[in-house]
């Protein structure tokens, strides 16, 4: 169900029948077609100065002898101010189109099968070894898994990558600091905060004793070659960040499909280098292997240290190569902060230079940085916020406010998590990725403005709304009630929600789905408020507020989901 789609077919009939062979077709007109900002002027506008070029006629001429022409059920009128046509819909027959639609289609409106055998593959959260996550991290955890549920719902196979960062001298010091003050008990207990600590310490102690340096490198030496004793540490300081990170990944419902990291490209280098060399692309600078790319304004990308080691970019090129070679992937989205442009920018035109055009599918989905209560996060100033203990305020507090305002709901503990964890998910994703944002406690549990416990609540209001209405099952719904302005906007929302998704999609901003479905709640809201819903003296019309009440409530529903929120029934 497109309105727009449906109008220009209207206007482009009424075109064929006057100006015979030389008018524009109905995808033409839709794209033409503009929504006039004050609904006086309409619902859709059609400039007709952009047709006086083919149809040889002034456009005050084209509006009027298209109005006379135009008449269908959907649209009441059509009025002719300047160039414009504009078209006033049929209210009624359009609460009935919109409504119908979107109850034929629960839980997938607004999807579709554009990608259809299609691949994308999505590098998200990308956590570090022996580094706990805190809420630098929960964009690029959020983005990626919201991206990845759009692609989904738009039929593409989608391929969910944590690309660990698990390599690098630093585990060698760690392995070091392990052997001489650390031990089992510790690290199994403290998790990741015991790595971290050991980290520490070696950094205290080779100041005093700088030997330590070349201990720590000749650990990771081992780790290298394969030693035994070295991987086994590795692997299980692997296992216990992994562990410690899924209870926020648990917390937050976030999945994935492969947790390919740094490491694991480790024997897939090799080639890739060697055909760089065979391309003539590789420079030896100061005993270094590097691409030029000034000709780019872009500073040399180092591949081979001058010692022979690999670096960051020379993962990340086998790792395009093994995801294309594998997954074949139309698309290859890196959900990685801004900090990095630069580093997707010469990786993509590396690929690029050696002559594969699958570079063209690989895009830096960039985001802006998180601060805390106003103040930036620094590790080295000891300002840091870790992502499991703001959800888990998040919880608490939002247990609090239940406690307060619905002391007798069931599963509070489950409804306290959905809404907490929901707040923290909706503020990261309300705003364009590429700003900065400010985390605010104020500001993400405010059941009022917009927030995620707000858009909750909504839907928890519609739902409720749904269960008590029982007696007026089976009545035929009289859309003649749903003709208001409240309605009205409404209507208009859920009808846009399909145009929304798909633009959320192609520039990878989940913020979109966000706002569309936060201004949803807000008219739904209006709504409620100037409408009784249910009126035992109209059984059809209160049909008809009921349905468009299901219709909201499935399609606040999507909207949540698509952005990693959950949606209780009651609140
Ligand atoms: N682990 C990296 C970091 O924390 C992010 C990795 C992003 N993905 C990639 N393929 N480079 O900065």
């Amino acid at each position: 169900m497109d309105m727009k789609q449906r109008i220009a077919e209207e206007i482009a009939k009424a075109e064929a029948c006057c100006f015979t062979g030389c008018g524009v077709g109905a995808k033409e007109l839709a794209g033409m077609m503009e929504i006039p900002p004050d609904k006086k002027l309409g619902d859709y506008a059609l400039p007709c100065f952009r047709l006086s070029k083919s149809l040889h006629k002034a456009p005050q001429m084209i509006a009027s002898a298209l109005a006379e022409r135009i008449g269908c059920e959907e649209i009441e009128r059509v009025e002719v101010v300047g160039g414009y046509l504009n078209v006033f819909l049929n209210r009624s027959c359009l609460a009935r189109t919109i409504v119908e639609t979107v109850l034929a289609h629960p839980g997938r409106w607004g999807a579709s099968d554009v990608g259809k055998g299609k691949t994308v593959c999505l590098d998200y959260s990308s956590i570090n070894i022996a580094k706990r996550f805190h809420i630098g991290h929960l964009s690029t955890t959020m983005i990626g898994h919201s991206l990845k549920r759009i692609y989904d719902f738009n039929g593409y196979t989608t391929v969910g990558i944590n690309h660990l960062g698990d390599w690098g001298t630093q585990f060698g010091k760690m392995i070091c600091a392990y052997k001489k003050w650390g031990d089992r008990r510790t690290v199994e207990e403290g998790g990741v905060q015991a790595m971290v600590d050991l980290y520490v310490r070696f950094h205290q102690e080779a100041e005093k004793d700088p030997s330590l340096e070349d201990e720590g490198r000749a650990w990771f030496k081992k780790i290298e070659d394969g030693d035994e004793e070295a991987m086994a540490i590795f692997t299980w300081f692997k296992e216990v960040t992994l562990k410690d990170t899924q209870r926020v990944y648990d917390l937050l419902g976030v999945t994935f499909d492969s947790y390919a990291g740094e490491s694991f490209y480790n024997d897939k280098m090799e080639p890739v280098v060697e055909e760089l060399r065979e391309k003539g692309l590789l420079v030896e600078s100061q005993g270094a292997h590097v691409v030029m790319l000034d000709e780019y304004d872009m500073p040399p990308a180092i591949v081979l240290r001058s010692d022979g080691a690999t670096l960051y970019i020379t993962r990340d090129l086998a790792a395009a190569f093994y995801r294309h070679n594998t997954y074949h992937f139309d698309k290859c989205l890196y959900v990685v902060a801004y900090q990095q442009n630069l580093h997707f920018k010469q990786l993509f035109k590396i690929i690029e230079l050696m002559g594969h055009d699958w570079y063209k599918g690989m895009e830096h989905v960039s985001f802006g940085m998180v601060s805390y209560e106003g103040r930036a996060l620094s590790t080295r100033e000891g300002y840091v916020v870790y992502l499991e203990d703001l959800l888990n305020k998040a919880v608490e507090k939002a247990r609090e406010i239940i406690e307060e305002k619905s002391p007798n709901l069931p599963n509070k503990d489950e409804v306290a998590r959905q809404v907490g964890v929901g707040a923290v998910v909706y503020f990261d994703l309300h705003n364009d990725r590429t700003k900065d944002i400010d985390f605010r406690w104020e500001r993400a549990l405010n059941f009022d403005g917009e927030t995620g416990p707000y858009v909750q609540y909504t839907h928890a209001r519609c739902c409720s709304v749904l269960r008590k209405a029982q007696a007026f099952e089976g009545a035929q719904a009289n859309y003649q009630t749903l003709t208001d302005d409240e309605a009205c906007d409404v209507l208009m929302l859920l009808a846009r929600f399909p145009e929304t998704i798909s633009k959320a999609m192609e520039a990878n901003e989940p913020s979109l789905i966000t706002r569309h479905t936060t201004q949803l709640a807000q008219a739904y809201n209006k709504y409620y408020f100037e409408h009784r819903i249910m009126d035992e003296s109209d059984p059809e019309g209160t049909a008809a507020r009921l349905n468009l009440t299901r219709a909201v409530s499935d399609v606040i529903k999507t909207g949540l989901y698509l952005i990693g929120v959950e949606a209780p029934e009651r609140m």
